[in-house]
């Protein structure tokens, strides 16, 4: 007869798990129980050898990795707690000390600042490139470059690579090809097609959706990829919480209506900035003032919901900033991807031989109805 403490202990499931719902069940836990000693492994590829131990994944995470994988034609999914621990996942797993990397100056600012500061320290030299280089990326590549980042479309400057270019130069050279394939939430360019070896998106963006949680996903293309990241996936702990996997697993079911409705609305207000004439430049890249739109056009099946606008010479860096703080709907932020349309002025903005001297805005737009984000914009513009 056991002690009423130690029943309270027994692990042992006792209500049925034959549960069939729709929803995938959050499954909380670090240990994994194994039937006897010699089954007993720490093995990160839970997905083909069987569960080892929650760092790695409960079936919640490993739920969402499928679904991702299925999606993208990935050979396998690593879920990883945001957009940036899936970069740092792909850096460190493709450049050795003494390595080469290249990476677009229009990255994502964080990814350039790991290179600048993690990667340096670790003696791998990364390269800045221009992000329309295409096959002219050849002559950048060295005896001992690795790997090369690709982002389509950059970072608030939204220039569209060509990466299919830049893959063929890099295979040829036996050098891997990296990229942040968030701007596409991973469906509206096919990353593994245009042959790829690793894709990462930041989840906390249109997969999440909702702008109240923070995940990103590594996507290996093939077996060599996935030996690559795995080890050092293991090694980093890169552990996620199941309670904001099952939120990404609710996203993915409305990901398909809410990239519809962004999409339509998002060109909706960049056509409408185009025509304003304190606008100078509409860099969306469905419209041909966006640079690398002809490639947009070959290459991505649609657009998404993130853009940046220029102001004309005439317009002061002071008078941007009255501009977005003008705005009622849009709120000041940073990120994207949710329901909530933002604006935000980058003051500080460079590319080489470039000065936006504070008049680029970047704009995510949102659900609410485009006419009022419209009403919106011209009331603020009024304001100048
Ligand atoms: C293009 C891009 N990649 C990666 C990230 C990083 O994602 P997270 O915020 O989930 O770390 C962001 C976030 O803004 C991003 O814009």
């Amino acid at each position: 007869m056991m002690d009423w403490r130690t029943k309270l202990l027994d692990p042992t499931p006792h209500a049925r798990r034959d549960y069939a719902s729709l929803a995938t069940p959050v499954y909380r836990g670090s240990t994994v129980l194994f039937d006897d000693q010699k089954a007993v492994t720490d093995d990160w590829r839970q997905a083909d050898n069987g569960y080892s131990y929650g760092l790695y994944g409960t079936p919640t995470a490993l739920e969402l990795a499928a679904r991702i994988a299925g999606i993208e034609d990935a050979r396998e999914t690593f879920i990883v707690p945001g957009g940036q621990a899936a970069i740092a996942l792909i850096y460190l797993s493709y450049c050795p000390a003494g390595s080469h990397a290249l990476v677009p100056y229009s990255a994502y600012g964080p990814n350039k600042a790991m290179a600048e500061g993690l990667m340096r320290g670790l003696n791998v030299e990364v390269e800045s490139y221009d992000p329309l280089i295409g096959a002219g990326i050849s002559d950048l590549i060295r005896d001992n470059t690795t790997l090369i980042w690709c982002e389509s479309p950059g970072s608030v400057t939204m220039e569209i690579q060509d990466v299919p270019a830049i893959v063929k130069a890099a295979h040829a050279r036996e050098v891997s090809v990296a990229l942040d394939n968030t701007y596409a939430a991973g469906v509206m360019f096919d990353a593994f097609a245009q042959g790829v070896d690793v894709s990462m998106q930041a989840l906390t963006k249109f997969v999440g959706g909702h702008s109240d949680l923070l995940l990103g996903s590594v996507s290996a293309r093939d077996d060599v990829a996935y030996a690559k990241l795995g080890p050092i996936y293991q090694q980093l702990g890169l552990a996620v919480s199941p309670d904001d996997c099952s939120l990404a697993l609710r996203g993915l079911q409305t990901l398909a209506v809410r990239l519809d409705a962004l999409e339509k609305a998002t060109l909706q207000v960049a056509r409408w900035l185009a025509e304003q004439s304190l606008v100078d430049t509409v860099l969306h890249p469905a419209l041909n003032t966006c640079p690398g739109h002809e490639i947009w056009s070959r290459d991505f099946s649609g657009s998404t919901s993130v853009f940046s606008f220029i102001f004309s010479e005439t317009v002061t860096a002071e008078q941007v900033v009255e501009f977005i703080n003008a705005l009622t709907i849009f709120k000041i932020g940073m990120s994207w991807g949710g329901v909530n349309s933002l604006a935000v002025v980058y003051p500080e903005l460079e590319r080489p031989g470039v000065d936006f001297g504070g008049r680029i805005v970047r704009l995510n737009i949102g659900l609410e109805n485009p006419d009022d984000l419209v009403n919106d914009l011209r009331q603020s513009l009024g304001s100048i």
